[in-house]
């Protein structure tokens, strides 16, 4: 299992293509065209927002029941892929997971834009509402699409309340029923072939002792129930949310790796105690290439947080680290590392607040750790190794992966001798 243990962007997709090369099975369980994972290769770069990276090393790559899935942006990535000589044969989709439907996309930018000032920054492709409308029982599901009949009828039930909405609170567009209807129609014949039983695939494939691997998207502070409500995405990234999307036992999953930027970004609203004040946050953007993946927003920058960092080993049950990007702190003299938050009331606490108020209004308290100013290359600097122990100690679990450039091959196993 491998998660996000910040607020998305923490790089999972190097990791899960590392380890991927020694997979059988990459298999994603939450989220939808929302993630967008780059992958740097042989010179190439690959975005892809839907379909696990997985798919570029030629496993068996699942789209589990807790997605939504846009069926356009699907087909554009199964053909790009193609188009540059990735086989997507082995793309196997659930017919659980939900479908996100062109009212669902407008729906997320008219009511972001209704928000103003208090919009959640999503990344405007209808997840959320492509969400709500499964948790109300009256979301349109990929197996739909095997049915012609069933899934005009489910479009035209959807459309005669969404138009209402979209006419009359919104004040946008409606749809048209045969417009829908007909897209819907000839995505099928596409879709059809990738569509799997995708939990018996899973369960099938680890009783044959193969070894899966899970993927999340976004990360754990942007999960529905424990990351920064109400600037979440809809769905639970957290690893106990790998077992409900692929349709596992939690007894299953044997290891989870976090991934971690070795400094923190976040996209979108809300607090982030760490953020960094100056010039230096645009100093780490750059360097950094801190740009959205699916939005080209610019991201926020902030230094190490061990108080969320240390929440998410225990949410998700954390086995071990990936701590990625960590040339990117080569260019600073000292670095500050947030190892606790003052609270409105005077404490000090290592943890992560439970109520919101006091994470809106928490303070970080830093402890600066000596920069290195030097590339990195195989033998860490001794200033990089101390950086890298400090979390192990701060956190009490073992980083065994450090990133330490774009490429595929930037990566260190076991850079810190035990
Ligand atoms: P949504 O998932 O589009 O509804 O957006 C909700 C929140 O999650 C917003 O703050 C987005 O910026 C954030 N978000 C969604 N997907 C990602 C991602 O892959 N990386 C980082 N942030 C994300």
């Amino acid at each position: 299992m491998i998660v996000g243990a910040q607020w998305g962007d923490e790089g999972k997709g190097k990791i899960v293509d590392l380890l991927a090369q020694e997979a059988d099975v990459v298999c994603r369980y939450q989220g939808g065209p929302n993630a967008g994972h780059t992958i740097i290769a042989d010179g190439e770069t690959w975005k892809i927002r839907q379909i696990p990276s997985g798919v570029l090393s030629g496993k068996v790559s699942v789209i589990g029941a807790g997605c939504v899935v846009d069926p356009q942006v699907f087909l554009d990535e199964i053909d790009h892929l193609e188009s540059r000589g990735v086989s997507t044969e082995p793309v196997r989709l659930s017919g659980n997971a939900h479908l996100i439907m062109p009212w669902h996309v407008a729906i997320d930018r008219a009511s972001e834009r209704r928000l103003g000032k208090l919009q959640i920054g999503t990344t405007r492709r209808g997840i959320g509402p492509a969400y709500a409308d499964k948790a109300s029982r009256i979301g349109i599901r990929v197996q739909d699409v095997l049915d012609a009949k069933i899934l005009r009828e489910k479009i035209e039930v959807a459309l005669a309340e969404k138009n209402v909405w979209l006419e009359r609170v919104y004040e946008v567009e409606p749809f048209e029923l045969e417009e829908v209807a007909g897209a819907y129609a000839e995505h099928a014949s596409r879709l059809a072939p990738h569509i799997a039983d995708t939990s018996l695939l899973v369960d099938e494939s680890l009783r044959d002792g193969k070894h899966v691997i899970f993927e999340g998207a976004q990360g754990t502070l942007l999960d529905l129930d424990h990351g920064t409500y109400p600037f979440v995405t809809s769905s639970n990234p957290v690893a106990s949310g790998g077992a409900t999307g692929s349709g596992i036992g939690p007894n299953r999953l044997d290891e989870i790796v976090g991934v971690a930027k070795a400094y923190v970004t976040r996209v979108g609203e809300g607090p982030f105690p760490s953020e960094i004040e100056g010039e230096r946050q645009a100093q780490v953007r750059e360097l950094g290439g801190e740009y959205g993946t699916v939005t080209g927003r610019e991201r926020r920058c902030g230094w190490l947080d061990l108080v969320a960092l240390r929440y998410a080993v225990r949410v998700n049950g954390i086995t071990s680290l990936a701590l990625t990007k960590l040339d990117v702190l080569s260019a600073f003299d000292e670095l500050p590392v947030c190892v606790g938050y003052l609270l409105p009331d005077g404490t000090e606490t290592p943890h992560f607040p439970a109520h919101q108020s006091d994470f809106h209004h928490c303070r970080p308290v830093y402890e600066s750790l000596p920069g290195w100013r030097a590339p990195l290359d195989d033998d860490l600097p001794g200033a990089a190794r101390r950086y890298v122990e400090f979390v192990e100690e701060q956190l009490g679990v073992p980083v065994p992966l450090v990133g330490t450039g774009q490429e595929r091959e930037r990566i260190l196993r076991a850079p810190v001798a035990r």
